[in-house]
């Protein structure tokens, strides 16, 4: 089979900026199509947290100009470097006004309010860096509203650019809360003609709604499960776009995201106690004990640890455990969180762990390390969100033996198999209704089978960690899309 081109934009990527599951993925994926043997390269904003030294990043001469309509042109660098461990290009967009700041979207818990022109112009840029770099994508890979008006572009401004005769798109969705919407000023910075600001392609509600219009003009679209790209079609879980996207179902894949298991395997994991496996578990008391420490509460064998890991946002169901918690601190166990997000939700946990010294021990930040040593200590991890795209925690969890209690839907649904008592199957214990009493009910159902029925917890931990999720599968998965949007172009 022929080697494909592939340029992936995204607005995060690790290891150099990372706010959520986003980032994971675009560090992850273009190993796997490398190893399929194409020539993938990824392109994200120099951010002032990525550091140039750390990674080696070198200045690329010359500069690039960004046409922003009303704006005019602007100005910005382009340093590269290789995602480390691989020979694949990273591109980095350099420009101080508009991502020389503390944040990636926000600071304090404000959005930056010029995120409009920010990512248009982190768009475009990626529009004139192929051109200056003489790559001739056989796709443009976006990901979520930041780059979806890259789709667009390629249809308008570069519709006749020879550079891009054969380019296709492909927009990846992986939460459809955020969509991009801004004041319909934007129009003139994007440029591409008022003809265009209609509410069957980028207007909504008199507004400009990027996402939208990544979606109508992307070739293809995907989402990051098979469930979540059934539920986007639906008015609960549509965000106001379900008919736009139902009617593009015909070009709309699922695809599960893989994991890193290089990064996240109790076997190699340089952050955990003691490491540990299915053959040997050990370490995974170990774990369990010093994680109990880090937290403050009493290292006790004989007690549950529950883990949670994650933004605190409405998203992520944390309604459901404010309203579930004084019911759960009932419950002989213990629970650690780490997260950060809403203020609110963050001074209602650390006020809960003020509250229950012994059972409730909170860490609000973001720190990679106690997010592993989570996953490797505690025996269940709770993930009850509304709605979840795929979640990549239950899947480190299920690694760890380490059994996710999650609703289900999207992603959280399509990994997690839920527990039968009777024939010992299972990998996990899932719920339905979004309320807390099904919440209760389901971790006291998971509590109950860590104290009476040991052994069926152990075989569930066994089933837990044969899983694989690796990126393999799914490279080869989003291979054949580009191939179906380059046979599209190229009009085969
Ligand atoms: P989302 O992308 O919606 O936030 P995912 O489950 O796909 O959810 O990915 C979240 C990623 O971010 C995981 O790698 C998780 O470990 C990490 N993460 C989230 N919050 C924190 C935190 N406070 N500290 C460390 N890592 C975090
Ligand atoms: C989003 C989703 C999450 C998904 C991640 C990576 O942030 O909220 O469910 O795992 O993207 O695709």
């Amino acid at each position: 089979m022929d080697k494909l081109n592939i340029l992936i934009a995204a607005s995060e990527v690790v290891p150099y900026a990372k706010s959520g599951g986003l980032a994971d993925v675009v560090g992850a994926l273009p190993k796997a199509l490398r190893n399929l043997g194409h020539d993938v390269r990824i392109v994200m904003p120099r951010y002032y947290i990525v550091d140039r030294e750390k990674y080696g990043l070198r200045l690329l001469e010359g500069g690039l100009g960004v046409p922003m309509g009303v704006m005019g042109e602007i100005w910005g660098g382009v340093y590269e470097g290789l995602l480390p461990g691989t020979d694949i290009p990273v591109y980095f967009i350099d420009h101080e006004g508009f991502f020389g700041r503390g944040g990636l979207y926000e600071e304090n818990g404000y959005s930056y309010s010029d995120n409009d022109n920010r990512f248009l112009f982190f768009s475009r840029a990626v529009m004139q860096l192929a051109k200056k770099i003489r790559f001739h994508p056989d796709v443009i890979h976006a990901n979520d509203w930041h780059t979806a008006a890259i789709a667009v572009m390629l249809n308008t401004h570069y519709a006749y650019d020879s550079d891009f005769a054969y380019t296709g798109s492909l927009l990846t969705i992986h939460n459809l809360q955020h969509q991009g919407r801004f004041y319909k000023g934007a129009m003139d910075i994007l440029a591409i003609g008022w003809e265009h600001f209609n509410a069957s392609e980028i207007e909504e509600y008199d507004g400009i709604n990027l996402l939208k219009g990544g979606i109508v003009h992307a070739d293809v679209i995907s989402t990051v499960s098979r469930k979540y790209a059934q539920e986007i079609r639906t008015a609960e879980f549509g965000w106001g776009l379900e008919h736009l996207i139902d009617r593009n179902a015909y070009k709309l894949h699922g695809i599960l995201n893989g994991v890193d298991y290089e990064e996240w395997s109790p076997s190699v994991d340089p952050f955990i106690a003691q490491t540990f496996d299915t053959e040997s578990m050990e370490g995974k008391k170990v774990c369990k004990r010093a994680l109990q420490e880090s937290f403050s509460l009493p290292q006790r064998d004989e007690v549950p640890v529950i883990g949670l890991v994650g933004r605190l946002v409405e998203q992520k169901g944390i309604e459901l455990i404010v309203h579930s918690i004084h019911a759960l601190m009932h419950m002989e166990i213990q629970i650690v969180l780490l997260g950060a997000g809403e203020k609110w939700a963050e001074h209602f946990f650390s006020d809960i762990a003020g509250r229950y010294p012994q059972k409730f021990g909170c860490y609000i930040g973001y720190r990679n390390d106690l997010a592993h040593a989570i996953e490797a200590g505690s025996d269940l991890f709770l993930m009850p969100s509304l709605f979840e795209p795929c979640g990549l925690n239950q899947i480190y969890s299920l690694r760890y033996g380490t059994l996710p209690i999650v609703r289900a839907t999207g992603g959280l649904d399509d990994t997690i198999e839920n527990y039968h008592n009777d024939s010992q199957h299972g990998t996990g214990f899932k719920f339905h209704d979004a309320t807390p009493d099904a919440l209760i009910n389901t971790v006291g159902w998971a509590v109950y089978t860590w104290y009476n029925d040991p052994k069926g917890f152990q075989q569930m931990q066994r089933n837990a960690m044969e899983q694989r999720f690796d990126w393999d599968g799914a490279a080869k998965e989003y291979e054949a899309l580009y191939r179906r949007i380059k046979l599209g172009r190229r009009g085969e």
